[in-house]
């Protein structure tokens, strides 16, 4: 079967390429390589012994997408494509909204006109706001009222609209995955996160205060109500969430319609409790500052992942130990990451 990964030359698009490859999946690339370089994909044939067909396409580009769609006749999607930058989106949320949704109309509508009816997008725990409970179903009722950030809109939006696509024309089939706190790296140090300028999330950030290029960790706040003070959240392995997105293919060849699946561990860790398991992985303390809280983080949030395992047979298998080795072995064996 053959998978067009939109984004694929990104982080968590590079890992799920690699993932597809491994399974015996075809894989075409749609990347324009605003946030990534085609080194990674260069890597995963390597690491894979398999090629990938990559095009420099942006979303925005119809006609480039049309002569994609006519020369490779994919079978199904997988939809990584788009800005992430929470912060950033808040300053240009235009930008947020050309990008994201009208990239998205546009893949759909280049998707209907082939025939292509089969969609695994990219969601985010964003999507839920503010809730009751810190343990998140996929049955919560989601607003874009309780999303804090235009970036999270652009991922609600888009959920509801393939919703309302799948309700009208039951010939699609589309799976949302909402993913929780990806972190870590291919266990072969090869492939990983390659953040341009300073990070804005915890872990790359931790990781170039490891190699020196930054002088400490700024911990947003240690007066939540929480054990230790600090924020809680879910990270999962960036290969266990990869083989995810295999399994929501393997999803859709049987013709569900929409369905949504939390991606996380269902456990989570503190800051503090990440920082920690950092030091042991890279042997050194590492220093840093308690800072004032960062605006729009919620104290404590983390997956059920339980419909994830029933549905997909799928369940996140690497821990915070591993996640923070690997980590290590991308950022040390590649200090300034794919760039020469
Ligand atoms: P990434 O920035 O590494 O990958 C996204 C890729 O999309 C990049 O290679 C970028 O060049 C490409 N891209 C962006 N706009 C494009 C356009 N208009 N046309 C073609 N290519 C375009 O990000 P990632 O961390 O791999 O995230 C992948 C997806 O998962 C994103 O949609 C993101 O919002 C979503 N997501 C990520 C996280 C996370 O923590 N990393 C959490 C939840 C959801
Ligand atoms: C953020 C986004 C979320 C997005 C996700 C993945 C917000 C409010 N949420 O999640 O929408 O889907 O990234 O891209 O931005 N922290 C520090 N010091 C740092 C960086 C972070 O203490 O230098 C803390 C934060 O306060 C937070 C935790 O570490 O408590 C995790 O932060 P981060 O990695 O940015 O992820 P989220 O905020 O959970």
């Amino acid at each position: 079967m053959k998978i067009l990964v939109t984004g694929g030359a990104g982080y968590i698009g590079s890992h799920t390429c690699l993932e597809l490859l491994n399974a015996g999946y075809e894989v075409v690339v749609l990347d324009n390589l605003y946030n990534s370089c085609e080194e990674s994909l260069k890597r995963v044939e390597k690491l894979t012994g398999k090629k990938i067909s990559f095009y420099e396409v942006d979303l925005l580009d119809v006609a480039g997408m049309e002569k994609l769609f006519e020369a490779e006749k994919p079978e199904a999607v997988i939809h990584f494509a788009g800005l992430k930058a929470v912060g950033e989106s808040c300053k240009v949320p235009l930008k947020y909204f050309t990008n994201n949704l009208s990239g998205t109309i546009n893949l759909l509508n280049v998707m209907e006109k082939y025939n292509v009816k089969k969609l695994v997008f990219s969601s985010s725990a964003t999507v839920y706001g503010v809730q009751e409970s810190p343990a998140y179903t996929e049955e919560m009722k989601t607003s874009s009222t309780a999303v804090s950030s235009p970036y999270g809109r652009t991922k609600l939006m888009i959920e509801d609209m393939l919703k309302d696509i799948c309700a009208a024309d039951p010939s699609w089939n589309v799976a949302l995955l909402r993913y929780f706190n990806p972190i870590g790296a291919h266990e072969s140090g090869e492939i990983g996160e390659d953040p341009q300028g300073i990070p804005n999330n915890l872990v790359p950030y931790v990781a170039k205060v490891a190699i020196g290029e930054l002088d400490h960790i700024n911990v947003f706040g240690d007066d939540y109500e929480t054990p230790d003070g600090t924020c809680i959240r879910d990270y999962l392995h960036v290969v266990d969430l990869a083989i995810g997105h295999e399994k929501a293919i393997v999803k859709l060849n049987e013709e569900p319609g929409l369905v949504i699946y939390n991606l996380g561990t269902g456990k989570g860790y503190s800051v503090l409790d990440v920082i920690k398991s950092f030091e042991d992985a890279c042997g050194k303390e590492l220093p840093k500052v308690m800072a004032p809280r960062r605006a729009g983080d919620l104290p404590e949030y983390f997956s059920v992942p339980a419909k994830a395992e029933k549905e997909l047979g799928w369940k996140a298998e690497r821990g915070i130990k591993e996640m923070c080795e690997d980590t290590w072995r991308w950022q040390s064996k590649n200090p300034k990451g794919y760039r020469k």
